[in-house]
């Protein structure tokens, strides 16, 4: 594997983007790939079978076209779909976990609220830490559904969006929660009403970061920076590139992933799979 190859990195739409300019700004000299599979969003809907169907063609692509590594932006993706990928592909997968563990620490009040989709608080990854937790601190599980989509529309403050945040944030509020964890990786771009409606008491935490900081090291140890750095001066320095594909209209994808990548890019058309060509059936 060629360490200047690129990055992969996949979400069922464009929350993924959320992780990637965590990884631009932790990895400024490599090259990322992005894939926003947006018509298919929310993933939330979709059977665990489709799920992994399109996580291993999306991977596939990114792959062919020289990924190094593959991340799963997508909690409900990871969910339903990093074992078949850890077994299929031999290169780092790196993937999601709600912040829990840092919510527990930080929390003073022991309650914690997780915003997530349904499919991501009733999966495996959620139970585990759930049980791993709920002995330390009271952990608050919220469904959020309808939020995706509004990301996905490009409305992250809206009356509507508004509206069904009040609907999820203010319970939690209201039953004590200091720290509430953002188990979706749409939601960061929805961080700013949520700590308003919050209010300023309350610690709103993702884990954007912690899987860029997990990617750095898995590069590091498999000899795979793009840029190696000695003695903490980089031998080369390089900017790196981003790509954009999405399964949806470019009409509507080419402004949203400008807006969220908050700048203007290119976004191509994903030349693989529509729903009808893969099973849907669980
Ligand atoms: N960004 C995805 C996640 O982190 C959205 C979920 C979905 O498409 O249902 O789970």
């Amino acid at each position: 594997m060629n360490a200047a190859n690129p990055i992969g990195v996949f979400d069922s739409g464009v929350g993924g983007l959320s992780v990637l300019h965590e990884i631009r700004r932790s990895l400024p000299n490599e090259n990322l790939l992005y894939v926003a599979d947006s018509a298919h969003a929310p993933y939330g809907d979709k059977s665990r079978q489709f799920i992994e169907d399109r996580s291993i063609a999306i991977s596939e692509f990114l792959i062919n076209r020289q990924a190094k590594a593959i991340v799963v932006a997508c909690n409900t993706a990871t969910g339903a779909a990093v074992t078949a990928l850890r077994s299929r592909f031999s290169m780092p997968i790196i993937a999601m976990e709600p912040a829990v563990k840092p919510a527990v620490a930080n929390t003073r009040s022991g309650i914690i609220g997780v915003l997530a989709t349904r499919r991501t608080l009733a999966g495996d990854n959620f139970v585990r830490l759930f049980a791993r937790y709920s002995a330390e601190v009271e952990i608050l599980g919220q469904a959020c559904p309808g939020l995706v989509e509004q990301v996905e529309a490009g409305d992250l403050s809206g009356e509507k969006t508004r509206l069904l945040l009040e609907h999820y944030v203010l319970p939690l509020v209201e039953q004590g929660a200091d720290t509430i964890v953002l188990g979706c990786t749409h939601y960061p771009f929805l961080a700013p009403l949520i700590q308003d409606i919050a209010g300023p008491a309350v610690a709103v935490i993702d884990s954007a970061a912690a899987v860029a900081r997990q990617l750095y090291r898995r590069l590091e140890v498999g000899n795979l920076l793009a840029v190696k750095e000695v003695a903490g001066a980089q031998t080369e320095a390089r900017i790196g590139t981003e790509c954009f594909w999405t399964s949806n209209g470019l009409d509507s994808a080419q402004p949203i992933i400008s807006q969220l990548w908050k700048r203007d890019v290119e976004v191509c058309l994903l030349p693989i799979l529509h729903a009808d060509e893969i099973s849907t059936i669980d």
